[in-house]
């Protein structure tokens, strides 16, 4: 193993700790009322806030432990219903872009269908194919980190619409297009690279860490999967993921 590598595994391996007494500790403060004291509206929203940001950043470590698992070869054999690692991975993202919305939403939506409420944001889904009704069979938190991560994407850089397609009869096709501004042809090979993109001047979002896709290109690739990006300028970008399904 290279040295940045080994360097790496160990401050994943330190934040781990740290991050986990921070959740439960607030966790305890918010839920445990009676042992800890009462709290005021106030100061349960910002412990809620601290509590959502230090849970996504346990999120990110995951995900990094994900990448090497996957760049690894290990990969787990889950039956997974797509439309429900879908409405998880909107949900991821829309917490991550829009923590309000998010907030609202799963405050007071219970009842509502959820297909018309992110049809109001903007939101499109549409599912055929085999893997409509029947289980699709791979990693399970794999697929929902592609997911998520193109999600993100879209909802970071539309104008107005984000449309997700899933198809496929034997592979997986995702397909996750919005209506932003586009990626230039010329920078279309370096947005999958490693913390390259968000270097580069003139880009649309420069607070992005510029992970994500090299995230969701590692899994792709080590899947035996592909990913295609078409886009143009002033018109919008989409991704295409095919994943092959593993053997039962
Ligand atoms: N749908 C999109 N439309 C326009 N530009 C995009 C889109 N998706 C990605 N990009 C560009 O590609 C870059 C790399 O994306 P990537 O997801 O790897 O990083 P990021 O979104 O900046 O940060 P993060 O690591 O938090 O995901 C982005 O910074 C953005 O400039
Ligand atoms: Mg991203």
């Amino acid at each position: 193993m290279n040295k940045k590598k080994s360097l790496v595994d160990l401050l994943i391996h330190d934040l781990t700790g740290p991050l986990s007494i921070i959740t439960t500790t607030i966790n305890n403060l918010i839920k445990k009322q009676d042992r800890y004291g009462q709290l005021t509206e106030r100061q349960k929203k910002t412990l809620d806030m601290i509590l959502r940001n230090a849970n996504k950043a346990q999120g990110f470590l995951h995900d990094i432990i994900e990448v090497y698992r996957s760049e690894d070869g290990i990969i787990r054999s889950d039956k997974i219903y797509i439309r429900d690692v879908l409405n998880d991975a909107i949900m991821d993202a829309i917490e991550i872009v829009d923590p309000n919305f998010f907030e609202e939403f799963i405050c007071n939506n219970t009842t509502q269908d959820m297909k018309e409420i992110l049809k109001s944001k903007g939101i499109f889904i549409y599912i055929d194919g085999r893997y409509e009704s029947s289980p699709f069979t791979h990693d399970r938190k794999k697929i929902q980190q592609i997911l998520r991560n193109l999600i993100t994407n879209a909802l970071k850089y539309r104008k107005k619409e984000v449309k997700i397609r899933i198809s496929g009869d034997r592979d997986l096709i995702i397909a996750v297009e919005d209506d932003g501004s586009g990626i230039p042809l010329e920078k279309q090979v370096d947005v999958f690279k490693r913390f390259l993109y968000s270097n580069l001047k003139g880009t649309v979002d420069e607070t992005g860490l510029g992970f994500g896709l090299s995230c969701v290109k590692s899994i792709v690739e080590a899947v035996q999967g592909s990913i295609t990006l078409k886009s143009e300028e002033g018109k919008g970008t989409c991704f295409t993921v095919q994943i092959p399904p593993l053997k039962d």
